[in-house]
């Protein structure tokens, strides 16, 4: 969809360099790039195009959607920016977890993923159960990103290669363990690990697998597997949409 951006004051487009630094001292020290993108993802996935509800719009501070089985510990990611949005009161919370997604990537050696301010927040929540369940397949996935979210097949397989960094947790979501040797660093390596099978001490969500199983999304994931420069192209250009989803549509 063609975008028309909002044109934030010069304060504003201050504020958003301020909290662009303090993220990456924040993720420096704290490690929680994984966290940071999760949250970012968990934000905007909820996004239904059909009702325009859901989205990147600040909402995952409320208890409420804190409380939605898909996001727990997200309420540790909810903590730790704390302190840094007390530093940039003028910023909108969506604005705020969207960047904190972006900078995620980039400090841990991903693709810029270019960043437009002025989400405005939402006050409600939406309903819980928007976000895809690991424990199913790819007409799900479609369901999820294309008939809910209103994003592509390319974008799906790209997305899912933000599981390049960080790990599951099983007191979390009940599996446990990282996709790659390097979660702390966002290469295409997810990829590598998902067309190569299974090994010892890595995690493949059946979601993940699935991927396997497409005629679209398998030749993508061995195309990502071969040529990181591929994958980071369409995955900033996939993040970029999802961050994105109900802002700025023209
Ligand atoms: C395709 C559907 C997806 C499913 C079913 C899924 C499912 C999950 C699950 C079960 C976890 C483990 C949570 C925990 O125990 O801490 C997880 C973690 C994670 N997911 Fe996804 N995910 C999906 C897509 C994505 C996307 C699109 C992104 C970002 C672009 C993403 C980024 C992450 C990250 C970074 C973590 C690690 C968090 C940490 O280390 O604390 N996921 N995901």
């Amino acid at each position: 969809m063609a975008k028309s951006y909002p044109t934030p004051s010069e304060e504003y487009l201050k504020a958003v360099d301020k909290a662009r630094r303090k993220l990456r001292g924040l993720i420096a020290e704290k490690g929680c790039a994984p966290l940071m993108l999760r949250l970012a993802w968990h934000s905007a996935g909820t996004f239904d195009v059909s009702s325009r509800t859901g989205g990147p719009f600040g909402t995952m501070k409320n208890p409420a959607e804190l409380s939605h089985a898909a996001n727990t510990g997200l309420d540790i990611a909810i903590r730790l920016l704390a302190p840094i949005k007390e530093q940039v009161p003028i910023l909108s919370y969506g604005d705020f977890y969207q960047l904190a997604g972006v900078v995620a990537v980039e400090v841990t050696g991903g693709p810029d993923v270019p960043f437009h301010p002025g989400r405005e927040d939402k006050p409600t929540p939406p309903p819980e159960g928007r976000l895809p369940n690991a424990t199913l397949g790819n007409d799900h996935l479609r369901q999820v990103f294309a008939a809910q979210m209103g994003l592509n097949d390319q974008d799906i397989v790209a997305l899912s290669g933000g599981h390049t960094l960080g790990r599951a947790h099983k007191e979390r979501s009940g599996f446990e363990g990282p996709w790659t040797r390097n979660p702390n660093i966002f290469d295409n390596s997810y990829f590598k690990e998902l067309v190569t099978g299974e090994k010892e001490g890595l995690l493949q969500l059946p979601s993940d697998k699935a991927l396997l199983d497409d005629p679209v999304f398998r030749p993508l994931v061995e195309k990502y597997a071969a040529d990181e420069d591929a994958f980071f192209a369409d995955y900033a250009e996939a993040h970029q949409k999802l961050s994105e989803l109900g802002f700025a549509d023209a």
